[in-house]
């Protein structure tokens, strides 16, 4: 992005802040109804370090379905290719927590980001690692550089209480032979998984390495290969933002991944990082106002991939 990024966000920010919002909270976990729905923030980080945010990018919210894209990062550093014998790398074309597709292709999940796959994702590290739910902690801990890192338990145990859909996901995978582990077990580092909280410039940072071919930001230390990466980042733009990521690709040109919190993360590799907060969605899961803002910055700033 070329040297005024900063005037191009605060303008679509200020752009988007009045604009009204057709979105609607995610309630069907509890304690995310109890959001303030008009927070709206974000914020942009740089590869040269330069960074920039506006409006409540300082604040915390939960990234939920964001934290996928880390756990997908953790299973390919440690399991490389080996990980695609039990998830598929397509589109999915439907909800994030559909079941449809499952029966059809065997219990093998289209994606990693779609829910059947992040909760696939999450029995591969529990059969591979020692104690999958710290290690994955000490891993988002080190990549965000926030050493106090925790899962919140409000907010697992919210989903937990009310995540029938995501028990039945995972059981019917196990009935299909590809849950190797307790569907209890996974699931409690499913609803962890997605507990994490952070703001907007915290997202930004520690999504940096996925802009940086594999490297932290902060220390250029290698968390993945560049190849690695690429293909991470392939993912985020065919299948971040499920039946919703074409228009996405359409529209704002970018990899990314959203959660039902209404946070966005969105990247330029070799540029930039960006992640944008405003709790109300639209009907696909996705932030209303994020969608608005990326595609409004990446319009003035030409800064798409394609
Ligand atoms: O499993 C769920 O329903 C949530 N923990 C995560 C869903 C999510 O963030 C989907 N994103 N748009």
């Amino acid at each position: 992005m070329n040297s005024d990024y900063t005037q191009i966000i605060e303008n679509a920010y200020k752009f988007v802040k009045p604009i009204k919002n057709h979105g609607k909270l995610a309630t069907y976990i509890p304690e995310l109804a109890n959001v303030n729905p008009d927070k709206f923030g974000v914020h942009i980080t740089k590869i040269d370090g330069n960074n920039f945010g506006i409006g409540d990018h300082l604040e915390k919210f939960s990234i939920q379905s964001i934290a996928k894209v880390l756990s997908l990062s953790l299973a390919v550093k440690f399991l490389g290719e080996r990980i695609w014998t039990r998830i598929d790398v397509e589109p999915s074309g439907t909800k994030f927590d559909s079941l449809l597709l499952l029966e059809t292709y065997k219990g093998i999940p289209r994606n990693p980001f779609i829910n059947s796959g992040a909760i696939v994702i999450c029995d591969i590290l529990i059969t591979h690692l020692e104690n999958a739910r710290e290690e994955f902690l000490e891993f988002v801990r080190d990549l965000s550089d926030i050493p106090d890192l925790n899962y919140s338990d409000d907010i697992a145990d919210s989903e937990k209480a009310t995540g029938y859909r995501n028990v039945a996901l995972c059981n019917f995978i196990k009935s299909l032979g590809n849950i190797k582990n307790d569907p209890a077990e996974v699931l409690d580092f499913y609803f962890d998984m997605c507990s994490l909280e952070m703001n907007c410039e915290q997202v930004s940072h520690t999504f940096s390495f996925l802009a940086n071919g594999g490297r932290k930001l902060s220390d250029g230390k290698r968390i993945i290969t560049s190849s690695q990466a690429k293909r991470i980042n392939a993912l985020m733009l065919t299948c971040g933002f499920y039946d919703e990521s074409g228009e996405f690709a359409f529209k704002v040109g970018l990899p990314g991944k959203s959660g039902v919190g209404g946070g966005i993360v969105a990247l330029y590799p070799n540029n930039f990082t960006i992640a944008v907060w405003s709790p109300k969605l639209n009907p696909n899961g996705n932030s209303f106002k994020g969608m608005k803002l990326l595609e409004t910055v990446t319009t003035h700033s030409e800064m798409s991939i394609f």
